[in-house]
């Protein structure tokens, strides 16, 4: 079984999209355990206290050393092989090829910050920091749900046929998904493309192939 943690502030961010769809199902049949810890249990003081403002100025709180450390050891205690990613928006970009190197690991551990990002000396506590792009979301929480999303479809036995996880947009080094349609035929006098129809399999995989190529050109400079 694949063991994710997720070390957050907001444990119930996490409630309503792992109770849905494939990630519901990846937990019912045991092929992932999610386990939430909420960081302020490891806060010390009498308020609790896991953020503070900058030394040197500057507007927004950021994360304290102490409180998120003893998470990130919190957790390196219950799964002594865990992965522990930060989420941030100065870490590598995730792809589709991390993705796949993340679900060789025995587990993950995610850790979230609010506010305006974390003490730089946490960095040292992780194994590794990851972005989901190059946009500010106002948390780690939305990251790392695509993180965890992303990898839990991946695991062996969670998508009803493997060809799907193959076969993905990305999956191809950066070659996007060719255009899929369905019923009906014409829609609001859009036709289906008539090779579609056409029952020649090397003639469908040849213009999925083009229209692929054509896409990841005209939508991704390279
Ligand atoms: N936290 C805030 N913005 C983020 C981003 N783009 N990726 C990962 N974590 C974040």
């Amino acid at each position: 079984m694949f063991h994710a943690q997720i070390l957050t502030l907001f444990p119930e961010f996490f409630d309503s999209p792992l109770s849905c769809s494939i990630p519901k199902r990846a937990i019912a049949a045991g092929i992932v355990a999610v386990e939430t810890i909420q960081i302020r249990d490891f806060a010390t003081d009498k308020h609790h206290q896991v953020d503070d403002a900058p030394y040197g100025g500057g507007p927004g709180m950021l994360m304290k050393p102490e409180p998120v450390v003893a998470s990130i050891r919190a957790a390196r205690d219950k799964q002594p092989d865990t992965h522990v990613v930060m989420l941030t928006p100065s870490g590598s970009r995730f792809t589709q090829a991390k993705a796949l190197e993340l679900i060789e690991k025995p587990g993950v551990t995610l850790l979230c910050g609010r506010y305006e990002g974390f003490d730089e000396r946490i960095c040292d506590y992780v194994d590794e920091q990851i972005s989901l792009g190059d946009y500010v979301l106002s948390g780690g929480e939305p990251a790392a749900i695509c993180v965890l999303d992303a990898l839990i479809r991946l695991l062996p036995g969670v998508l009803g046929s493997p060809e799907s996880a193959v076969l993905d947009s990305f999956s191809e080094a950066g070659i996007l998904d060719w255009p899929h349609y369905t019923r009906p035929e014409i829609f609001e006098g859009k036709r289906v493309p008539e090779v579609l129809l056409s029952g020649n399999h090397a003639a469908i995989e040849s213009w999925r192939r083009v229209q692929a190529e054509e896409r990841s050109k005209n939508r991704r400079q390279g």
